[in-house]
């Protein structure tokens, strides 16, 4: 196994600063010259035929080995991901909404639809929404509650048409308060992105069966055995460790309470893959520039679809953290996949 020494290197996708060609197989300490060393310089890259097929690993300034990982096809030290992300969600929070509609040109409400048409919460069930930023899906939990509960009320009130109006009074009287109220937390590690969310709460009229909270998806701010559903929509893939936000799902899940994860996935497809490709590298950071004024955070976004797990994959990493009957949708062809689980 040769060894070579390069210039510094950034990203996978990029054109490779050495030849390739040399043997199957590279190890590279790229940008290190001995001089660097305790400078957060030492890069090692696994390449098999011109492609990265190993992490990086980089020494910090006092010797200590930190991980790397991936921010869309950037390679980064694991303890910048984060903040990158937060800056990429702070800047686009105030479009974020326009956006969505924009890229997606509205399909997005459909896929967010059909989440809550599988999860079929029930009047008294409670949520927490990950990642949940402005709110789309806790918006559409409790709307969908409000409906089931209506739709049991007026079924209850046909089957009681046999009453007396003394019986109905009595019946209404005995009937606790409050009780089979839902509730949904909607946490967030962005509070740029919360502050829009809960502006557009009172707009629209939510009340007190919402609360908002600050909070990271690999520490959740809350108790164990807590929740009937945990939802992550288009949230998983900016977390860094992705295996660690699972387990905190699972921790925060009251035992038979369900996992649900809203993510872009992979199109099998190929005419429709590579349409999606074109699609999404030519016009989604176009729109970004044009709407948000943030061609850097759209660019990101696409980049970091194409390197989260696949459908098997991810679901293999769900069945890892503890759940059982992992099962998938897939919508719009596999752009985006609906994966479910249960705490038992
Ligand atoms: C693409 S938005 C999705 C928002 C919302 N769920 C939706 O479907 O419209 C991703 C959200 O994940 C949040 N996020 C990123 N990393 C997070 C983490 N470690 N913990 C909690 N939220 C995180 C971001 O702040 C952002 O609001």
């Amino acid at each position: 196994m040769p060894l070579l020494a390069t210039a510094p290197y950034s990203a996978p996708n990029h054109p490779l600063p050495w030849n390739s060609q040399l043997c199957s197989y590279q190890i590279c300490y790229s940008g290190l010259m001995k001089a660097d060393v305790g400078t957060n310089a030492l890069q090692v890259l696994l390449i098999r035929q011109g492609t990265v097929v190993a992490e990086d690993r980089y020494l910090q300034r006092d010797g200590s080995e930190d991980k790397s990982t991936h921010f869309g096809f950037e390679t980064v030290p694991e303890g910048q991901k984060a903040e990158r992300v937060y800056k990429v969600f702070e800047s686009v929070a105030q479009k974020y909404d326009v956006m969505n509609d924009a890229m997606s040109l509205g399909i997005h409400r459909l896929w967010k639809d059909s989440l809550l048409h599988i999860m079929n919460p029930q009047p008294g069930a409670c949520l927490l929404d990950t990642a949940g930023g402005t709110g789309d899906i806790s918006f559409r939990f409790l709307d969908y509650v409000r409906s089931q509960r209506g739709r049991q009320d007026r079924h209850a009130a046909r089957s009681n048409q046999t009453l007396s109006w003394q019986q109905i009074t009595d019946s209404y009287a005995s009937a606790e308060p409050g009780q089979g109220e839902s509730r949904a937390v909607v946490c967030d590690i962005n509070k740029e992105m919360l502050k829009v969310g809960k502006q557009k709460a009172e707009e629209l009229g939510y009340g007190t069966d919402l609360s908002w909270v600050v909070g990271d998806a690999e520490e959740l701010p809350f108790d164990d055995d807590l929740f009937d559903v945990y939802t992550i929509a288009f949230g998983i893939r900016n977390v860094t460790h992705i295996e660690q936000a699972l387990q905190e799902a699972h921790r925060v899940l009251k035992p038979g309470g369900r996992f649900m994860c809203l993510e872009f996935s992979r199109v099998s497809n190929p005419l429709l893959s590579s349409l999606y490709d074109a699609y999404s590298f030519q016009v989604i950071p176009v729109l970004g520039e044009v709407i948000a004024g943030d061609w850097k955070s759209y660019q990101y976004l696409v980049e970091s679809i194409r390197r989260f797990p696949d459908q098997e994959t991810f679901k293999g990493m769900i069945e890892d953290a503890g759940f059982f009957r992992v099962q998938y949708f897939n919508l719009t062809g596999g752009v985006v996949a609906i994966h479910s689980g249960f705490k038992l």
